[in-house]
């Protein structure tokens, strides 16, 4: 091969990595994974097999429901530290395996507003903190419009914010119903360890996991209850970016928040 084809069929077998979700370097050495399951591929060769068929038919008959785990350790956590401890801990979702970080929350616990995104995007993953990017710069603006800074010092003005799936997923790809249902446990419990007056759902994903509920443009501006709360339905400000003729329903949504918390 000369430098040339070389060339390119690296790039190509990069592009074909990035496609497949692989599209960020998260260790500092590489590892090849062809080698390590060759290893232990022949390690469980011949005599091995049989007793190897075994534990893995044990091990599946065993195998914990994943919904029921989040169940158990979210009501086990008595705290918003320990929630996110015992999320970071979760290791049923796949998800956690492709990200830099998890993304637990920003904002003032306590405040009256609690916001309930979809998932971290690639500068969320980078920073462990969701709404930081283009879609979170326009949050704070139409927060700010309302009197409402996720940083006010007075809980009263401030927010608290958090996502439906703590991770990142393979190039924002929109998460599954099984990651949603996965993961709704710690999120049915975030919001009750935090304690807002009202809840906003941001986005059909949110509405998915709060409310079990899809179909974003008829749900908006409609006041509906999660966890015992006033829940709002609001378009996500991705969306409004895309769509900037939907900004006039988003600000009526915020006024109805406004008039809510006044
Ligand atoms: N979109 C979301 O839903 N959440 C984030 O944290 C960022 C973008």
């Amino acid at each position: 091969m000369d430098t040339l084809d070389e060339a390119s069929a690296l790039k190509a077998l990069l592009d074909w990595q990035a496609e497949l979700g692989a599209d960020v370097a998260i260790g500092e050495m590489p590892a090849d994974r062809y080698a390590e399951s060759a290893a232990s591929a022949s390690l469980q060769g011949g005599a091995g097999t049989a007793a190897a068929a075994a534990v893995a038919m044990s091990s599946a008959a065993a195998t914990p429901d994943p919904v029921e785990e989040a169940k158990s350790a979210a009501a086990a956590s008595p705290t918003l530290d320990a929630l996110a401890e015992a999320l970071g801990a979760f290791d049923h979702c796949e998800l956690k395996r492709g990200a830099r970080r998890l993304v637990f929350s920003d904002g003032r616990p306590g405040a009256r507003v609690m916001i309930v995104g979809e998932a971290p995007g690639r500068e969320e993953d980078e920073q462990g903190k969701p709404f930081v990017g283009r879609a979170g710069q326009l949050l704070d603006r139409m927060l700010a419009a309302i009197g409402l800074d996720r940083n006010a010092p007075d809980l009263a003005q401030a927010v608290y914010i958090t996502n439906i799936l703590p991770w990142r997923p393979p190039q924002n790809r929109a998460p599954t119903p099984e990651e949603i249902a996965m993961l709704r446990p710690f999120v049915v419990r975030h919001v009750e360890l935090a304690a807002p007056d009202v809840v906003i759902a941001m986005g059909n994903t949110a509405c998915a996991g709060l409310l079990g509920q899809k179909g974003i443009t008829r749900l908006r501006g409609s006041w509906n209850e999660f966890a015992g709360r006033p829940c709002l339905p609001m378009f996500h400000p991705a969306f409004l970016l895309r769509n900037p003729y939907a900004k006039r329903e988003a600000w009526a949504d915020l006024l109805s928040l406004k008039s809510r918390l006044d």
